[in-house]
């Protein structure tokens, strides 16, 4: 028979109340911690969050609290659907770290910490006792919380260096339109999840110039075959990268209408700037700050990422991403390998 859990999710936007939604559904008792008060009581009040998920009701047996201690109280599993930047601030506070407790960690985010490199179960690592370092999960894939809010059927990997504690995230899922795979590749979902925003970035600038087809076939080959390069530098298993948290996300990622990294990309290729479109929008784009951080880990391992590098001169260096393009397609000639 299935088991109810204990479980908080921290972070109730888009991601953590889908999340938290289909976790309820699926009889555990379900938490969500949200640390902006104002937004929390609107919450508390209206149960729905229509700038983000529009039409989806928070069920109605999630608590929701602003107080990370009361949140995490009780909890056997916590999911961090904090942003990548905010993570390790959002865990610094956490009275958890010192009553004892010994839940799992599953993280949701996908990006690479600015200036440190780390990767989010890293991050987290730093933040919880020793004895649940190894345990710590990261659940990846090709997963829009606008449809998986709607129940649409959708599969992600959830990673961990112990398949054992891996294997458990997955038996939280036991639903009919959510299907979880497990495996011990955690560098390789954590890397795939995080850098495919950058190609995806890409991707619309791609589409905001109303180039082709083919213009977005060879990005997402390409994207893939740099990811996978830094993938095999940092000790992932390549095959990781032909999975859901790979290959998949990353076709799911540069085609959607719901990507806000595609949508970023779309509109510096249709010629806004990247400050007036961040300060228009209220949902994060992860692969803006993550393509600082691949470029960093590129040149710190001695990795080729041309459009990894094309994309932050196009971000952060004002180049016109037309000329970028004309960049890429004008490099030395290559033999096509993946390594
Ligand atoms: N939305 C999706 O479809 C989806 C799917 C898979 C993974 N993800 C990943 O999940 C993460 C969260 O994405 P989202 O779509 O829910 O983002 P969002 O912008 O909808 O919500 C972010 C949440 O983080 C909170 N937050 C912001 N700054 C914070 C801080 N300093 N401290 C603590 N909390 C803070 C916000 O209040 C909000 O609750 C991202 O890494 C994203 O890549 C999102």
């Amino acid at each position: 028979m299935k088991k109810t859990r204990n479980i908080t999710v921290l972070g109730a936007g888009s991601w953590g109340i889908a999340i938290a939604n289909l976790l309820n559904k699926n009889s555990h008792d379900v938490s969500m911690w949200e640390f902006d008060l104002e937004v929390c009581s609107r919450l508390q009040q209206n149960r729905e969050l229509p700038a983000k998920l529009p039409g989806i009701k928070i069920e109605e047996s999630i608590i929701i609290e602003n107080d990370l201690t009361k949140a995490t109280k009780s909890a056997e599993f916590v999911f961090c659907a904090v942003p990548a930047q905010y993570l390790r601030s959002a865990l610094a506070n956490s009275l958890l770290l010192k009553s004892g407790a010994r839940p799992v960690f599953v993280n949701l985010a996908k990006g690479i910490e600015v200036g440190s490199l780390k990767r989010m179960s890293e991050v987290i690592g730093e933040r919880v006792p020793a004895g649940i370092r190894s345990g710590i999960c990261t659940l990846s894939g090709p997963s829009h919380a606008e449809e998986v809010a709607r129940d649409i059927p959708t599969a992600v990997t959830v990673a961990s260096n112990n398949i054992e504690i891996a294997e458990k995230v997955q038996n939280l899922f036991l639903t009919p339109n959510f299907r979880v795979y497990a495996t011990n590749d955690l560098v390789g979902v954590e890397l795939a999840g995080s850098l495919k925003n950058v190609i995806a970035l890409a991707a619309g600038m791609l589409d905001g110039l109303n180039l082709g087809d083919n213009t977005r076939g060879a990005l997402i080959t390409r994207g893939l075959a740099e990811i996978v390069r830094l993938g095999i530098k940092l000790g992932a298993d390549p095959m990781t990268f032909s999975g859901l948290a790979g290959i998949g996300d990353l076709v799911t990622t540069c085609l959607s209408k719901h990507s806000r990294n595609r949508h970023v990309g779309d509109l510096i290729g249709c010629g806004q700037k990247l400050a007036e479109i961040l300060k228009g929008m209220s949902m994060v784009a992860e692969g803006v700050e993550t393509t600082r951080s691949a470029r960093e880990l590129a040149l710190k391992n001695d990795v080729e990422m041309p459009i990894t590098f094309e994309v932050y001169k196009v971000l952060f260096e004002n180049k016109p991403p037309q000329t970028a393009i004309g960049d890429l397609m004008g490099r030395d000639q290559k033999h096509e390998k993946w390594d």
